[in-house]
């Protein structure tokens, strides 16, 4: 009888707030964030912003409590996603660049008082974390709107790093409020946001407050995606199967009683499903500690040769390895790698086809970046610096994913897929200077 496929562990469905006072840079970090997490992200400010848009337009006096909630009935939003970036529409149009000038802010800043116009926008932000990943930027996400979401982030920095922030940012939009007034305004946003009596802004009690005033954007970015993958993580059950519970016991005994290995954000190899996890390849243990670590069942890919050894051919089938044949364009196995991310599993590569110890990532072929980009999947890097010598503490650093985004303008082409390398080999370098950093 045909054994029954073992059940597939699915990445969890999960919420992120993050909120923050005005110029903190939440809608573009969050974009960045739910990018890198393969989520949507829900700007409710802009959900503000459209209405104050509609009542100006109207010419309905938006300090009129009473006049604002009539017009509600009439206001027509829809909010749809195109390459996963949030398009606005009142009534029908594409309010796009419109709702970004300081005076629909201010507009949207005090209609956001009304506790109808609150209930009204609410309803609809409920409705879209339902069912699907979702990380929404506000003012009252943690607070009011999801008091129970997977992650809470409160982003915020001094007021004068934002509104230099928002002063910089209004000069490339060709608005040329002077510095001065982008602070006064923003002092102003944020005593109207904290001390109105409805939903005012403040930090939810478990909410993890990120200070950006001596950030950078790429910092800030790893920074919240990691906590975010740390939170899901947890949310991940083990996929089961003795052989990879063998090969967990494995990584334990490598890093716990062989050499001693810290793995520097781990997190990050669980964070997307499906994904390619790609290394350095020093050792036969490399793939146990990797597999130990991740929380998804890991499709290996092997050279052919090893699978001619009928014990360490059965133990990695039993792993649901992928063989390949080095050196030359394996289309059986490109089409099982293909296949295998197409039902959402991760594989693990090692690029390079054959162990060294040079410490990075060396000239590979280009069979992973082909896979990448048939699959559209993001890739993850993993740095290995280690010696396995008796008692050795050793390290192995996970990197920020390569986005099938930011590596496509190629398309599936020889001159993609080499770059595509390049840009992994790229990331080597600066992975060993954080490694460093961090160890410190
Ligand atoms: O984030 P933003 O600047 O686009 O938001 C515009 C206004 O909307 C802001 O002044 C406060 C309000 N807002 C809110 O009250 N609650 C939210 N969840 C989002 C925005």
């Amino acid at each position: 009888m045909k054994k029954e496929k073992q059940k597939q562990v699915i990445h969890p469905i999960y919420t992120v707030a993050m909120d923050g006072p005005v110029g903190a840079g939440k809608s573009t970090v969050a974009e960045a964030v739910a990018k890198r997490l393969n989520i949507l992200h829900l700007d409710t400010g802009a959900m503000y912003r459209c209405l104050a848009l509609y009542l100006i337009r109207k010419g309905v006096e938006i300090s009129d409590e009473k006049a604002v909630m009539a017009e509600l009935s009439g206001f027509e939003l829809s909010i749809s996603y195109v390459n996963g970036r949030q398009i606005n529409r009142v009534g029908g149009e594409d309010v796009g660049a419109l709702i970004r000038t300081p005076e629909v802010g201010m507009g949207a800043s005090r209609v956001s008082a009304y506790a109808g116009v609150r209930e009204y926008l609410l309803k609809t932000q409920r409705e879209m974390a339902k069912g699907q990943s979702l990380l929404l930027d506000g003012r009252d996400i943690g607070t009011v709107v999801l008091p129970d979401a997977n992650v809470k982030i409160y982003i915020t920095a001094k007021p004068e790093v934002r509104a230099k922030r928002r002063y910089d940012e209004n000069r490339q939009k060709g608005i040329d409020d002077s510095y001065e007034k982008v602070l006064e305004d923003l002092i102003k946003r944020d005593k109207q946001d904290t001390e109105r009596p409805v939903a005012p802004l403040k930090q939810a009690e478990d909410a993890i407050l990120v200070d950006t005033s001596e950030m950078s954007f790429n910092e800030v970015v790893d920074c919240i995606a990691d906590k975010c993958a740390l939170a899901v993580e947890k949310l991940i059950p083990r996929e089961r199967n003795w052989k990879y519970v063998v090969m967990r016991i494995g990584a334990f005994f490598v890093d716990h009683i062989c050499a001693k290995v810290t793995i520097l954000h781990g997190e990050r190899l669980s964070s997307a499903q499906p994904a390619i996890i790609v290394a350095n390849h020093l050792s036969m243990a490399d793939p146990f500690l990797i597999g130990g670590r991740c929380r998804y069942n890991i499709r290996f890919l092997g050279k052919e040769e090893l699978y001619k050894n009928p014990i360490i051919g059965a133990f990695l089938r039993g792993l649901e390895s992928i063989p390949v044949k080095r050196h030359k364009t394996d289309m059986a196995s490109m089409r099982a790698c293909v296949g295998a991310l197409k039902d959402g599993r991760v594989l693990g590569i090692f690029p390079e086809g054959t162990r060294h110890s040079k410490g990075m990532l060396q000239e590979a072929e280009t069979g992973t970046a082909m896979i990448a980009l048939r699959s559209k999947v993001p890739v993850i890097p993993v740095l290995i610096e280690r010696k396995y010598r008796w008692f050795t503490h050793n390290y192995v650093y996970v990197g920020t994913p390569l986005e099938y985004a930011d590596i496509c303008e190629k398309g599936i082409s020889t001159e993609g897929a080499e770059e595509f390398m390049e840009r992994l080999r790229e990331k080597y370098p600066d992975m060993k200077k954080r490694l460093d950093k961090e160890r410190a």
